[in-house]
């Protein structure tokens, strides 16, 4: 059976000391195991301190990006293999941020996700629409699009290690969260082109996060619908108190 996943983005938010505290009190505000897979999503210079900080807790880490080259003369890039390095085992890719402000296409998502797998980092995949293209009624299109043009290549065995995020770009950062209803139609339906891909099994296996605006007060709702298996936490990930919140609704 899939998994329940809560992870946190902290996007470029929190110092080195500021990430290592919020670490330290999550690890022991969930020192009693919670009822799903927490990750949380740090900027590169935390993953190596943070890692070794929540070793043997439930918590794991994931980076929140990796370069879309292996190595070389890549000034300022952080390769796949850096980020397993440090004892991160999952990396967010294919955000929105990503796509709009750095230009990230099909194709660069595409490599990113092949180098994360090969160096044994589970991507966590993210697709969604823009406003204009809900208002237009063309999400279904938009994720098929985002889907077919990065991770549909690769194997089954590949995609089961994938986790994939649904975030309407709408709704991040914007307090205005898809309806319950609107979430649960648009997973099912992912879920449905992941059967039709790879059949029902990779389906039902397959987590399938929400994320934009999600809180401690509509988180249950959310989670509660079949097709929705977590969450992808931006804001609410700052805090102890909201993420756990969160958490908690499982
Ligand atoms: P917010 O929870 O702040 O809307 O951000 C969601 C997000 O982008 C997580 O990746």
């Amino acid at each position: 059976m899939r998994k329940n996943i809560v992870a946190g983005n902290w996007k470029m938010n929190k110092t080195l000391q500021e990430g290592v505290a919020l670490a330290t009190e999550l690890k022991n505000a969930l020192a009693t195991k919670p009822n799903c897979e927490v990750v949380i999503g740090t900027p590169f210079i935390h993953l190596a301190t943070v890692s070794e900080l929540l070793k043997g807790s439930c918590i794991e880490v994931a980076a929140e990006n990796c370069a879309n080259k292996a190595s070389g003369a890549y000034t300022g890039e952080v390769s796949a293999a850096m980020v397993a390095s440090t004892g991160a085992t999952y990396c967010i890719l294919g955000h929105s941020e990503r796509r709009a402000y750095y230009g990230e296409t099909y194709e660069i998502l595409k490599d990113k996700v092949l180098l994360a797998l090969e160096n044994n980092l589970k991507p966590i995949f993210c697709i969604g629409e823009v406003k204009e293209e809900r208002e237009a009624n063309k999400q279904n299109e938009v994720v098929k699009a985002q889907l077919e043009g990065s991770v549909f290549n690769l194997s089954a065995e590949d995609f089961g290690k994938l986790v994939l995020a649904y975030e309407p770009v709408w709704a991040i950062g914007t307090g205005l969260t898809a309806s319950p209803e609107q979430a649960q139609e648009i997973h099912a339906y992912i879920r449905s082109l992941v059967s039709d891909k790879y059949g029902k099994e990779v389906a039902e296996n397959c987590s399938i996060l929400y994320g934009g605006s999600c809180n401690g007060k509509n988180a249950a709702g959310l989670f509660a619908n079949a097709d929705i298996d977590g969450g992808l936490i931006g804001g609410a990930a700052l805090k102890c108190e909201d993420f756990k919140a969160i958490i908690d609704a499982f």
